[in-house]
This record gives structure tokens, sequence and C-alpha cells, in this order.
């Protein structure tokens, strides 16, 4: 009973902060993004009746009780639906640092509870998983289906899923993401997103989330990338703002970061077509078309501060794959 999935980290161009259920990790609002290719994780699962407790790793990097603690959970949660009562040896493999604003928990839940389903014989829809992978980590039910994805908020833990709404070969859309620390964040974004309601703005936020939505959409539908980049940067910068006002507010960014927004303005107007948005870390995604990738890369070397790059195309979801980590 061993099975091995791999999922990609997806960026939202439509961020979600804030929950309406926090046990049920069902949102405030709708949000949209990308998976991307670069930056996976590779889990593998394997449950036996010979296991006499959970055993999770990551190969490469340190693991914390904490963490531990959440695949458990995780791991409870699909027992519980298959009905066995089986211990899990749990090894991931990340391509990316993880804890530093490009999505690994939305990669490791998603590619644990495909990985893990597999594992323990169960069925599922792809709804029914981004469903179970809302559970472990709210955006890794937008890592499951393929490309670019919406994750419907809901009401109901059912009615809270992600679908794709355009294929991966689509839209040749690039995100170029300059890696300018490598330190995990302090504050998680669980508990970060708690506070949402402690920020004045978060309520007029939320009212320009529908009308975001649907400009996006517009902007896939006529594969427009001024419009698509005018409301990715506009919505990461409103996200920010909520979390900067935040009591205790929440600072992702660091001086790097600040330099790298200012010259991609810069670069646009020189003509460069290329938008950017942050996550909760202090790494910037460069998002452009493919056909500007080259010259994004040239501009991004006179940057300071670099520590590495990742290039990615769009991915498919998460699926499982043959070769095990163990
Ligand atoms: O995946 P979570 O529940 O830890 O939340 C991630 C939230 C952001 O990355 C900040 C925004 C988003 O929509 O991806």
């Amino acid at each position: 009973m061993k099975a091995t999935a791999i999922a990609p980290a997806n960026i939202a161009f439509i961020k979600y902060w804030g929950k309406k259920d926090d046990v049920l990790r069902i949102p405030l609002n709708e949000s949209f993004s990308m998976n991307i290719d670069g930056a996976t994780t590779t889990t593998t699962v394997e449950f036996s009746d010979v296991f006499t407790h959970d055993g999770v790793s990551f190969i490469g990097e340190t693991i914390q009780e904490k963490e531990i603690w959440r695949i458990t959970k995780h791991l409870d949660k699909i027992r519980h639906l298959a009905n066995k009562k089986l211990f899990a040896r749990v090894i991931t493999k990340n391509s990316f640092p993880k804890g530093t604003g490009i999505a690994s928990s939305a990669s490791g839940f998603a590619a644990l509870t495909v990985a893990a389903v597999q594992a323990i014989g169960l069925r599922l829809s792809e709804k029914e998983l981004t469903i179970l992978a809302r559970l472990g980590s709210g955006s890794a039910c937008r890592s499951i289906p393929n490309g670019f994805v919406i994750w419907h908020e809901g009401e109901t833990s059912d009615t809270s899923f992600a679908e794709s709404l355009y294929p991966s070969t689509y839209w040749n859309l690039h995100d170029i993401v300059v890696l300018v620390s490598r330190d995990a964040k302090k504050i998680s974004t669980t508990i970060g997103m708690e506070g949402i309601s402690t920020s004045p703005y978060w309520q007029k936020r939320m009212k320009y989330i529908p009308g975001r939505i649907l400009r996006t959409k517009q902007a896939f539908q006529e594969k427009n990338f001024q419009k698509l980049g005018e409301v990715i940067e506009e919505d990461c910068l409103d996200m920010h703002h909520v979390m900067q006002t935040q009591s205790p507010p929440l600072y992702y960014w660091n001086e790097i970061t600040k330099n790298i927004m200012q010259s991609v303005t810069n670069w646009r107007e020189q003509g460069l077509p290329v938008y950017f948005t942050i996550d909760a870390g202090p790494n910037m995604h460069c998002i452009c078309e493919g056909k500007d990738e080259a010259k994004v890369m040239t501009a991004l070397k006179t940057v300071q501060g670099v520590q590495s790059i990742i290039q990615n195309k769009v991915a498919r979801g998460a699926y499982c794959i043959n070769n095990h980590l163990f």
C-alpha cells in the first residue's frame, strides 16, 4: 500500500487571506491561481499493519513538531474516510525551500493528499481531492487541478472546492520566482490570517474581490496580458495592505523585495511587460509571457541581493508517479 505523488506549488493572482471557518479552512473569498512547474513537492506514503506509529520526514530539510502534527492529523482524516486503522510512513522532498512564500504547504498537502488517498486504496473525484487537500492547507486545493485554477470559497466544506478554469497549455505565462531570503517565515499564514478582522480595511478588500475575479476571467478570455498584470499587482498590494494594517501588523517584505517592486515598475515603463506578485514571504514572483522571459531574466541580473531564481512555466495539477522515494 505505497504510492507517490508529485504536486506543483501555485501562485495566486487573486489571493485568499482570511477564513470563514478556521477548522474547515473555508476562505472568506474566491481566489485564482496558476500552478508552477519549477517548485514541486514529491511525497511517498506507505500504509502498513507492520508500522506501530506514523513516521514523517523531509529529505534535505528539518521538520518541526507542529508540521508532523499537521501531517498526522491529515492522515487521520484519510484513514477515517477509508475506515482503516493503519499507520503510515511519509517521506517528502521539495524542489525549493519550504516556508518562504513559495506555497510549500500548497504543494506539500496536495502531494500528501493524492499519494495517501491512492496508497490507502480510496477512489475520489478531483473535486473530492481538492476538498480534502483544502482541509490540510487552504491553498493546497488549487495545486490539484490542471493549470489555471479557481477556488470557489463556498459556504460549507462540500461547496468549497477548486477546479481548473483553463489547462496549462492555454496561455504561455511564466512565473520567475526571485529568492531573496531562505529564512522560514516567523508567522505562518494560518496564524497570520486569523488576525484579518483587526485590519480596518479587510471588508473593503472583500468588496473588490468579485470584480477582480471577473477582470481576471476577462483577461484570460482575451489573453490580454496588461489587463491581467494590472489586476494581479492590485490584488497583491491590497492583500499586503490588509496584512500590514492588522494588529499586530505582518510585514513579509524586506528591502530587496521593495527594490524589485520598484524595478519591475521601471522596466514596465521602459516597455517590458512584467508584473509582480508576492505571497506571505519576501520572495518575489515576476509574471510575464513566455516571449519576454529572457528579457526579464536579463533585467533581473542587474538587481542586488538576489540569492537564486526559479523559472516556472504553467504546470498541470498533482498526479501519481511510479518512482517511490523509499
Ligand atoms: O495555503 P495557506 O492556507 O497557508 O494560505 C496561503 C495564502 C497566501 O499564499 C498568502 C495567498 C494565496 O491565496 O495563496
